[in-house]
């Protein structure tokens, strides 16, 4: 058979990776464990139906979907927020509210590949549902902050829009919801010309392309100004004025966190996923161009899935991109190294008593690999030292005779005969 190769957008994590990619999951998990959200742990596979509802053509023309062998129409989740919703929705309508949610694990779009784009990706997701108020939506936003802090991220930027302004001025236009997905479609793109021509073909009033036209060039990081300026051009349009209003109280909450994190706010930013209603957010670095993690309030999504109403607010983080940010930052691992040994013994009828004392050496908490080459004790050194190991423990029959054997201290290039009932002290000493 021809040598097999990752399909293409897929990757292998060779350990220095996988380490780091799991260590940013476990940063994700403590923040989780902080906020008080509760892990849960959905199917990789779900209906196409649920996950298609409101993906927004972006992602549901991405999706990887197939007939499974019962002929039931199926797709790898793109996303995490359906299958919570869903759940919100059926088994969990009788919980008290609100929910906090988290889920980790891996994800699947037909994207096409590039740095940071993957088919195979990793998020961190966490969902509040259950409350409509301002106080919700800063929680993400201060969370997602702590995130970016404990990953040791710099300069981070929140990009933050209202899905309510675009489409509070379009409602009232009495532009249809289909017409109004694509504009927000075009919008995400930043296709703003073809948006616009969608707008007039809509028959929109001047008015309404006026505004449009100075809503995208509408952007500031001082958030106050921005605010005023974007309150004024919207001052004809009731709902996308009340949408402006929601957005500063949320921004107003979350500057009295003191978080500290850039804020961007940018008045013609729309994202790709159709379910939002309300304020949204993407993450950035100043040395990538694409977005660390993206959310928002979603107030209609479980009522569409037959549940109660229940307003929610959630955001997901890429970790492969936080990864990358990382590298790109240099930001170091804290990761605390432990003491590790190998254990060798100098000839065959010694393998059993070996194993037992790297049993002993683990039940103390020392990383311990055996030797099991067959190496002669000249070569099994050399391997030892190669493979980082602060410690050789060699089983010699001479020692044993005395329940002893012989631990060097490869960093130190000593070594001295110890009992066995002392060699997890002499280790950690
Ligand atoms: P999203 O913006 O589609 O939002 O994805 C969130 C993050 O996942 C992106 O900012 C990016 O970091 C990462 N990501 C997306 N696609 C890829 C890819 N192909 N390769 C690598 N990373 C990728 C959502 O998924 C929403 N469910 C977020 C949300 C939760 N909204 C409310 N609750």
């Amino acid at each position: 058979m021809s040598s097999f190769q990752t399909v293409r957008g897929m990757r292998d994590f060779l350990a220095e990776e996988a380490k780091m990619m799991r260590y940013i999951e476990g940063k994700a998990r403590r923040i989780a464990e902080l906020y008080g959200y509760k892990e849960i742990i959905t199917p990789v596979v779900e209906s196409y139906e649920l996950l298609a509802a409101k993906a927004g053509e972006e992602v549901r023309l991405r999706m990887y979907t197939f007939k499974d062998l019962g002929g039931r129409m199926v797709a790898l989740r793109p996303e995490f927020t359906p299958s919570v919703a869903r759940l919100v929705a059926t088994t969990l309508k009788n919980e008290p509210k609100p929910f906090r949610l988290f889920c980790v694990g891996s994800l699947y779009r037909y994207d096409e590949p590039q740095r940071g784009r993957y088919r195979e990706f990793w998020q961190s997701n966490f969902e509040l549902m259950g409350s409509n108020k301002p106080e919700a939506d800063a929680e993400i936003l201060m969370l997602t902050s702590d995130l970016m802090k404990s990953a040791g991220l710099k300069n981070v930027t929140f990009k933050v829009g209202h899905v309510g302004v675009l489409r509070g001025i379009m409602k009232s236009e009495g532009l249809k919801e289909k017409t109004q997905n694509s504009v927000m479609q075009l919008m995400d793109k930043k296709q703003y010309e073809e948006a616009f021509k969608l707008i007039e073909k809509a028959e929109a009033s001047q008015k309404c392309l006026d505004t449009f036209r100075k809503l995208v060039e509408l952007k500031g990081g001082e958030i106050l100004e921005t605010l005023t300026k974007l309150k004024e051009h919207v001052k004809h349009y009731d709902e996308a004025s009340i949408a402006v209003e929601n957005l500063k109280e949320i921004l107003e909450l979350f500057s009295a966190t003191e978080c500290k994190i850039n804020i961007n706010v940018d008045a013609g930013f729309a994202r790709g996923l159709e379910y939002y209603t309300g304020m949204i957010f993407e993450v950035y670095v100043p040395e990538l161009d694409i977005a660390l993690g993206g959310g928002g309030r979603y107030d209609k999504l479980i009522e569409l899935f037959g549940g109660e109403p229940t307003p929610a607010v959630g955001v997901a983080h890429g970790l492969d991109r936080i990864m990358l940010a990382m590298q790109k930052q240099k930001a170091c691992l804290e990761l605390k190294e432990k003491k590790k040994a190998m254990v060798i013994p100098t000839k065959e009828g010694l393998k059993g008593t070996a194993l037992k004392i790297s049993n002993i050496l683990r039940k103390a908490g020392i990383t311990v690999e055996v030797e099991v080459m067959g190496r002669k004790m000249a070569k099994a050194l050399e391997d030892a030292d190669r493979r980082g190991m602060d410690y050789a423990v060699i089983v010699g029959e001479r020692e044993l005779k005395e329940n002893a054997v012989v631990v060097r201290d490869l960093r130190k290039r000593e070594q001295t005969t110890v009992k066995i009932d002392k060699i997890v002290s002499a280790i950690k000493a």
